[in-house]
């Protein structure tokens, strides 16, 4: 995704907002663009690819300003071309966006038959054009935007300068990061901290549903309900903002919660939004077509990842795949035949048992194929392809946003390996697609059930062990659920198949021992049903995580039910993720453990 700069200064500001992206450029993006009140009216520079563009473009025509939004995109809707960089512009404002506004397509029908035109590809355009459309109608920009934002879904951060109105910017938060800047006589917006930092070290992050009202003294800001609300301000350290928190008490729950973001930031490298449609951002060097089978490794959560895709592989694209821990697949001897594809998953692209088993998968002739974070690393070099997770930098040592971003790019893989193989239809794809562009909003839906967690994670905590069950994709969910609660707060935990239980986990069941049990309403939800009426009948405490017609269906007495959001089933193990990792961070966290370094692990093992 992209970057947002907004400044209410003294002296001219695009200078100022050029050098505050290029602090962004590690973001990725495609084009920038700034706009800027010119004697009190809207002016604009944008380009088409690096800053530099951007700069020279404003050496040829400067913008004098003292008011300012900047941007830096990455193409979601629409070419990375100047007419789609932001920030777009009516006769009463310009706006710059970061994300997803999901329900651009119906929105935009709206306008275009009340007579407006549209300029542009992008989904923000239409942000643009409603809010204008309120301002024709004589409503004030405060105002116009007030009526605007409920009416967007999706994950999304916005940023509005309007002609004529040199002491106010307005900023939006839903989903998508936004902080705001504390000047002398001068204030800021920003995507993140570290956007700011040249300015100032004062800060107020924006919660989701926040939006904020700046004009030079300051800001007024207020929540989804229009409320007026009062938010901390920071002080960030010099040096720390790298590895800044945000308003966060760990990176672990930073982490989580900027989920909506990467997951948005990842799709849309591997998803043509418009067309509803897959499109892989590099050439492939074989043909899906002929592929006989794909062998994944990898280690602990990425492994879970890899678990999860093994389904979708084999469902989507009919395609069959073997995975292994790569500790296990580096010395199993598996036959493999040169030809074949070997996928790995890892956040590093630095995990010693991951490496050995790509370079023995070269070594053998295998097309090797990488999902990593780190673009720089170890196994995205010695890999034929790499299909990088745009996460951004992970600190908590349990992975979370990793996860759900390696999830995003293996189901797209799969996407098309599915189209490829004439086992999807265009129609099939889209849907898929469509239900993927929905997850970035949905997470964000999903974390609004925090509180219910926390209150959940404390019965959690007195538990000594606890049991996770799932079918289908739901399976290897469940044993991610396990492995995040016992990394973290130490309890032990295992993930099984529901279907398994019988076979002697059942044992284990008594009052004390809580079980949690992932069931998205899909096909196999009423064969979870009769297990966990196993469970129910020997008296252990069930915690279902579903959605509204699974709680509706379910007929069974529960400890607690986590009602998620509906979605497609396909795409329900990126969406279940977060309240899973909600309870283990909390439980970890009422238990006083320490989250984003828990004893005895390290974030990079580069040890067998
Ligand atoms: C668990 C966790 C680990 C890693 C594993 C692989 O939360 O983070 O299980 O997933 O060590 O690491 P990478 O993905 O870097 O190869």
């Amino acid at each position: 995704m992209c970057g947002i700069v907004g400044i209410i200064g003294n002296t001219p500001v695009a200078p100022q907002i050029v050098e505050a992206l290029k602090r962004l450029e590690y973001r990725g993006y495609d084009s920038a663009g700034v706009a800027t009140l010119e004697y009190g009216h809207l002016a604009r520079r944008r380009a088409e690819g690096k800053l530099r563009n951007l700069e020279a473009k404003l050496s040829d025509a400067p913008l004098s300003g003292v008011i300012g939004i900047g941007h830096t995109r990455w193409a979601t809707h629409g070419k990375p071309n100047e007419t789609n960089a932001h920030p777009h512009a009516t006769e009463k404002l310009a706006v710059v966006h970061n994300g997803i506004i999901e329900n651009f397509r119906e929105l935009k029908a709206g306008l275009e038959a009340k007579g407006v035109r549209f300029e542009t590809e992008t989904d923000t355009e239409v942000v643009a054009q409603l809010v204008t459309h309120e301002m024709r109608q004589g409503r004030p920009p405060v105002e116009a935007v007030a009526v605007t934002l409920p009416r967007l879904r999706g994950a999304f951060a916005l940023a509005f300068l309007f002609d004529g109105e040199d002491e106010l910017l307005i900023g939006a938060r839903h989903g998508a990061p936004l902080a705001i800047g504390y000047g002398a006589e001068e204030m800021y917006l920003g995507s993140d901290a570290l956007a700011l930092a040249p300015f100032t070290d004062d800060v107020t992050y924006l919660e989701d549903g926040d939006w904020a009202i700046l004009r030079r003294k300051g800001a007024d800001i207020r929540d989804a309900s229009g409320a007026m609300v009062r938010r901390p301000r920071h002080k960030i350290p010099v040096g720390s903002f790298m590895a800044d928190k945000g308003n966060h008490r760990h990176f672990m729950a930073k982490e989580i919660h900027e989920q909506p973001e990467v997951v948005g930031r990842t799709l849309a490298h591997y998803v043509n939004f418009t067309a509803g449609r897959v499109e892989l951002p590099f050439e492939l060097p074989f043909d899906f077509r002929a592929l006989k089978r794909i062998s994944i490794s990898a280690c602990g959560t990425a492994y879970l990842a890899g678990l999860v895709s093994k389904y979708w592989f084999e469902r989507l694209a009919r395609i069959p795949v073997e995975i292994d821990v790569a500790s296990e697949f580096r010395y199993r001897e598996a036959p493999l035949e040169p030809g074949e594809l070997a996928l790995f998953v890892s956040q590093s692209g630095e995990t010693a048992d991951t490496l050995a088993s790509l370079r023995y998968a070269t070594a053998e002739k295998l097309h090797t194929l990488s999902v990593v974070n780190v673009p720089t690393s170890t196994m995205a070099r010695e890999s034929t392809l790499v299909a990088q997770t745009l996460a951004g930098v992970e600190v908590g040592v349990a992975s979370t946003k990793a996860f759900t971003c390696q999830l995003t790019v293996l189901l797209s893989l799969a996407i098309a390996a599915g189209r490829a193989r004439g086992t999807l239809t265009p129609e099939e794809e889209k849907e898929l697609v469509d239900a993927l562009i929905a997850v970035p909003g949905q997470m964000s839906e999903a974390m609004k059930r925090e509180h219910e967690i926390e209150i959940l994670a404390r019965e959690l905590s007195k538990a000594k062990d606890v049991l996770y069950l799932g079918r289908g994709t739901a399976y290897p969910l469940a044993m991610e659920g396990a492995l995040k609660l016992k990394e973290i707060s130490y309890i032990h935990a295992e993930g099984y198949a529901a279907g398994e239980l019988k076979h002697g986990p059942i044992a284990l069941i008594d009052e004390t021992m809580p079980v949690i049990v992932i069931a998205p309403y899909d096909h196999i939800f009423e064969k979870t049903v009769s297990n966990m009426q196993e469970v129910a009948a020997r008296g252990g405490r069930i915690i279902l995580i579903t959605d509204e017609k699974g709680a509706l269906e379910s007929g069974l007495d529960t400890m607690a039910t986590l009602v998620m959001p509906s979605v497609h089933p396909v795409v329900a193990p990126i969406l279940n993720s977060v309240p899973i990792q909600l309870l283990a961070y909390h439980t970890a966290v009422f238990m006083g453990k320490d989250v984003d370094q828990p004893r005895n692990l390290a974030k990079s093992v580069t040890v067998e």
